[in-house]
């Protein structure tokens, strides 16, 4: 998906004093964006789970395998869409503090950070547990946009990958201005930067220790462009999972595959969404396990081709590297259960990843429909909630709950 994270993460640090002792900021997400009981979209799934994975082991028919052929062939020709995808990260622009804060999607892109922080903040404290020297592999780093969460973290060693090249450099130097702003006492991780298709090359003879062991590999709004074809996706895999120690995890975030043809299957047409992001398939009924291409379209940029990750596949095709699924929550079920949990929700307004209803004298609500907000109304009338309250227009809701959290664990 579209960079959905791009934020300022020193801004964040230093709004942290400020924001604390501002009301009360619980807000609940509007209850019927992603019902999971729901049985439309979910049956084609279903089914597809029993055809194609006979519950758990994917079976493979005669045609099918010829498509993966193809695909390889493609693969080696490095045709596919990976450079598209290059290309249009290439040409994202780092925008200013004010610029960020002007955005429609400025609280949508602080909960999708938020939700990554407390993800790596999880496996980082799990891991901690058993060693201090924590090495971590970003793969699909981007501009950088995770950097003060492992320095938070107090990893010793990270790699950086990301197919776009200026994303890697402008990661590089955003590392280099951490490293030179931070106080001389603090111990920042060593990090080394590659440019690389992990979908296409093998990252571990390109590592200044090819035979190195990674802690954490984080995957973070990156494995669905790898599942264009299946050799793509074994790659990508391979590289997240290869290198990882024993005991280590591959966590991340991408789209919820049932989420996304559940919202196909309610619309008229090939294409759904709202104001802020589109999704658009070619055809809608037809679900192949790869090459399942929609492209998605967010608030202010461009299309970019993704593709479906069914995700009991993905579980499958990791046993090959001895992963096994510790937990798969919709951004929903996590989001609800970490905010159980009074350091997170802090760090929830720390990171401003909810706006204020009703805006305040100084401030206007990032969207100016009011049906954006009905979803506060409804808790106010059914007294659930208290104004002054932290929420989400229901667009950027809307967006967010398309995704879902992973983590696995190397058992060998
Ligand atoms: C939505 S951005 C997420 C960036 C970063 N992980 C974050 O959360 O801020 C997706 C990233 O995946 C990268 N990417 C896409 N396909 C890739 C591939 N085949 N190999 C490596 N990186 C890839 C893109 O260049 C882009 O930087």
């Amino acid at each position: 998906m579209a960079d959905l994270t791009r934020v300022a993460e020193q801004d964040l640090m230093k709004s942290s004093v400020e924001e604390a002792d501002k009301p009360a900021l619980v807000a609940e997400p509007p209850a019927n964006l992603d019902d999971n009981s729901s049985s439309s979209g979910r049956g084609c799934f279903a089914e597809k789970e029993k055809e194609d994975t006979g519950g758990h082991q994917p079976k493979v028919s005669r045609n099918r395998k010829r498509e993966f052929e193809d695909d390889s062939r493609k693969v080696h020709m490095g045709e596919g869409h990976g450079q598209t995808v290059a290309a249009h990260y290439n040409e994202l622009q780092e925008v200013g503090v004010e610029k960020r804060s002007e955005s429609r999607i400025f609280y949508l892109r602080n909960f999708n950070n938020w939700m990554k922080s407390v993800l790596i903040g999880e496996f980082i404290d799990k891991v901690r547990q058993k060693k201090n020297s924590i090495t971590v592999l970003d793969l699909g780093c981007g501009k950088g946009g995770d950097l003060l969460k492992w320095r938070k973290g107090r990893i010793h060693k990270l790699v950086c990958t990301d197919i776009a090249e200026v994303s890697v450099q402008q990661c590089q130097q955003r590392y280099s201005d951490m490293k030179v702003r931070s106080r001389p006492s603090e111990r920042i991780f060593n990090a080394e930067f590659i440019q690389a298709d992990s979908s296409k090359e093998l990252l571990s003879s390109k590592y200044d220790d090819p035979a190195m062991c990674f802690d954490i590999c984080s995957c973070q709004f990156v494995y669905h462009y790898s599942f264009e074809t299946y050799e793509q996706a074994d790659m990508m895999l391979k590289n997240a999972c290869g290198n990882l120690c024993r005991g280590g995890y591959f966590i991340g975030t991408t789209p919820n595959s049932f989420e996304l043809v559940k919202r196909l299957e309610a619309s008229p047409t090939n294409s759904f969404g709202n104001d802020i992001y589109t999704v658009k398939f070619e055809k809608k009924g037809e679900y192949p396990l790869f090459g399942c291409k929609y492209d998605f379209h967010l608030e202010g940029v461009v299309d970019v081709p993704e593709f479906l990750v069914y995700f009991p596949l993905l579980e499958e095709m990791a046993k090959k590297y001895s992963m096994k699924l510790v937990y798969k929550k919709t951004f929903r079920e996590f989001y609800e259960e970490n905010m159980k949990n009074e350091e997170h929700k802090m760090l929830l307004k720390r990171m401003k990843a909810l706006e204020q209803y009703p805006a305040n004298d100084h401030s206007s609500l990032a969207s100016d429909k009011p049906d954006d907000y009905e979803h506060v109304e409804e808790l106010m009338k059914n007294g659930k909630a208290e104004l002054p309250m932290g929420t989400l227009s229901k667009s950027e809701w809307e967006a967010t709950s398309i995704y879902l959290v992973f983590a696995f664990e190397k058992q060998l």
